[in-house]
């Protein structure tokens, strides 16, 4: 059955060849689900080698994992790794591409920068969809020359397993950009819903909803591994285990824009901005236990 809101799926483009701008976290988990369920050639491009090398390094390791596993046959596995390549310059591996998606840092100017680079070198029909978390598409589109082709396709942090795709329709974007997104998302094997061009779409705002009256409980003094401990069994992940998943930045960036959006009912905490200024990638190390620096940021005024 056709997703509400979804365009008659005929209008679908075909996805020959897919473009990555970032090579991060978010970035090579995309690059791994193309390539597993598009089986098309997919470059990901990045500031620079070492980002790139690393963004490939991680599909590879990817592949390798599941080819241990028996879950991919060698052949399989090698013709993955050869659909995989890592630019720094994209205007050539790029000028071919049908669908485009950057993972950047969550910065309205940086997106809009990309994606004006990016249709340098890409046909008009080309898709640029964003993976943004809760940036507007409208506006992300706005000085483009084709900002028909904009799509918001975003992805749910661990991307091999979160099932759901939020599509975004911008203000501009046409059906057959639209219809295109739907097919891609389904030949991805995830659920695709159309939300709104709002704050946050609909599942990170519910979730800055839940992770701001987290904050405020240890704001207010509960130790963080009390507030984890109480949801053990309850959630498949505590809030804190999830918020180093997710990245503590990306998760300021998040409150910071509801909080902008909506002032009366988001709260950004100011325990989580003494977080993401010490530049800390999570709440707890590597043997488990909660980062003592990170505590006591926690237990400052
Ligand atoms: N990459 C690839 N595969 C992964 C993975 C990863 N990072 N993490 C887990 N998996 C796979 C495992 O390999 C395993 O596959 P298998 O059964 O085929 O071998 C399967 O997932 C289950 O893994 P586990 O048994 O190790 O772990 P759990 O049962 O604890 O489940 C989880 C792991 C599915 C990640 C679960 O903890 C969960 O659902 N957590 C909540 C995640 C969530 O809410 N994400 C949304 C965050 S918000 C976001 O991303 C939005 C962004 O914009 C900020």
């Amino acid at each position: 059955r056709r997703p509400a809101g979804a365009p008659d799926r005929s209008l679908a483009r075909p996805v020959t060849k897919v473009g990555i701008v970032g090579a991060g976290l978010m970035a090579s988990q995309l690059a791994m689900l193309f390539v597993r369920r598009l089986e098309v050639p997919v470059v990901l491009a990045d500031l620079d080698q070492e980002r790139v090398d690393k963004g490939v390094a991680y599909v590879h390791d990817e592949i390798g994992k599941l080819e241990a596993k028996g879950r991919l046959s060698r052949d399989r596995a090698n013709r993955y790794r050869g659909l995989v390549t890592g630019v720094v310059e994209k205007a050539d591996a790029f000028a071919d591409a049908d669908f485009v998606i950057e993972a950047v840092f969550e910065e309205m100017s940086v997106k809009k920068s990309v994606f004006a680079d990016v249709e340098k070198v890409v046909s008009p029909e080309c898709v640029l969809a964003t993976n943004t978390s809760s940036l507007s598409i409208t506006e992300m589109a706005a000085d483009l020359e084709h900002p028909e082709r904009v799509v918001g396709f975003h992805f749910f942090n661990p991307v091999a397993v979160m099932p759901l795709v939020e599509i975004v329709r911008g203000g501009a974007t046409d059906d057959a950009t639209l219809a295109t997104a739907f097919a891609t998302g389904k030949a991805l094997k995830k659920t695709t819903i159309l939300v709104t061009d709002s704050p946050s779409f609909i599942v990170n705002r519910l979730l800055g909803r839940f992770m701001g009256e987290v904050g405020r409980i240890v704001d207010e003094g509960t130790p963080v591994p009390v507030v984890d401990g109480a949801f053990a069994g309850v959630a498949p992940m505590p809030p804190f285990v999830l918020l180093s998943l997710v990245g503590p930045a990306i998760a300021l960036h998040n409150s910071e824009t509801l909080h902008r959006a909506f002032p009366d009912r988001f709260h950004v905490s100011p325990a989580l901005e003494r977080v993401v200024a010490a530049r800390k990638p999570g709440y707890y190390g590597p043997d488990g236990a909660l980062d003592p620096e990170v505590e006591a940021m926690l237990e400052q005024p």
